[in-house]
């Protein structure tokens, strides 16, 4: 199997440390086909890493961008393919009820067989508790602290009170679905992010995406509602996918792919031993303990390749 490492500075502050260990901590709960899977945690020495799959083909956003500078196009099936499978990594984290807080096509990446996997758990939050310290409430994530805030991804809720919750991730997935069906432009290109939290504020939206299917651009305006309560969560989105399969009003086609995304269930028995190897905190420590005796004196390179052939054997 190969890996990726989020690399921790050499120097860490204390913010920088626990930003790292609960991004750590937080993919160690994740287990799903259209999630990165955690491989482990490198925390003796430096620098410190975080150990996950390898997605082959890049970030959405960059590989959108290079087929269009190469004025090329990626077929409507992988579009399509690729917004129901960021919708199905999202149902999963809302399931367990994390609030991702920076979906954007730049924190999706693609595997070898151009899966999607939302990545980048950098700013999420666990929002299940009923009463865990003065902020957290059920479905809700108030920050009360400066972080840099993606304008063009936030829901004006979020912008405004600082109130996070899958909701407002499902905003962002409206401007994810938007990206994939503009080559990754950038959203509301022609404003400062000061006129977008104006304009959006007083209702602005973007434009359908020429390419985009008429249901598609109906998913993004519904995520897009001003009022909350009218936006559909990630469940509604999926249920609402799945009536789709039956729909009139879509060809055979794309009925087919959007079937197809949804199940994916020949992928996730195939990625299973990835998800078992990444995830089951049990493996992870005897991973760690194995790999704290072996890394001390050891150049990155030595300690991923290490790494590798721990899982290897960990694996069976
Ligand atoms: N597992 C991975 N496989 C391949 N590329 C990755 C992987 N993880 C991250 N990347 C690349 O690195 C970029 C930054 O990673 P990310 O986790 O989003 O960190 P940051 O917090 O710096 O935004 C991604 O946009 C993607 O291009
Ligand atoms: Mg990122």
């Amino acid at each position: 199997m190969q890996t990726a490492a989020k690399v921790l500075s050499n120097d860490p502050n204390n913010d920088e440390l626990k930003t790292f260990y609960d991004e750590a901590i937080m993919m160690g709960m994740l287990a799903h086909t259209n999630i990165v899977s955690l491989l482990g945690i490198i925390t003796c020495g430096h620098p410190k890493a975080i150990v996950m799959e390898l997605c082959d083909n890049g970030d959405l956003h960059h590989y959108l961008q290079e087929l269009s500078s190469r004025m090329a196009q990626a077929s409507e099936n992988f579009l399509l393919a690729a917004g129901v499978g960021v919708a199905r990594g999202m149902e999963y984290l809302q399931l367990k009820s994390i609030v991702h807080r920076d979906l954007a096509a730049r924190n999706v990446l693609l595997d070898q067989t151009y899966s999607v996997k939302v990545c980048d758990f950098g700013l999420s939050r666990c929002v299940g508790a009923q009463n865990d310290g003065d902020n957290v409430h059920k479905g809700l994530y108030k920050m009360t602290h400066g972080a840099n805030i993606p304008v063009r991804w936030t829901s004006p809720e979020a912008l405004r009170d600082q109130e996070y919750t899958h909701k407002s991730d499902v905003w962002s997935y409206g401007i994810v679905l938007w990206e994939i069906w503009t080559n990754a432009n950038t959203p509301y290109d022609s404003m400062t992010n000061e006129q977008v939290w104006l304009e959006v504020g007083t209702g602005y939206r973007l434009p359908k995406p020429q390419a985009a299917p008429a249901f598609v651009y109906d998913i993004m305006r519904k995520s897009w509602s001003a009022n909350v309560s009218e936006r559909p969560d990630f469940v509604k989105i999926i249920t609402d996918l799945h009536l789709l399969e039956t729909s009139k009003q879509l060809s055979e086609g794309n009925k087919l792919v959007i079937s197809s995304a949804l199940g994916a269930k020949i992928e996730e028995e195939k990625s299973g031993k990835v998800a078992t190897l990444g995830l089951s905190a049990h493996h992870i420590n005897n991973v760690v303990k194995k790999f704290m005796k072996v890394s001390k004196a050891m150049t990155t390179t030595d300690v991923l390749s290490r790494m590798k052939k721990i899982l290897k054997n960990e694996g069976g």
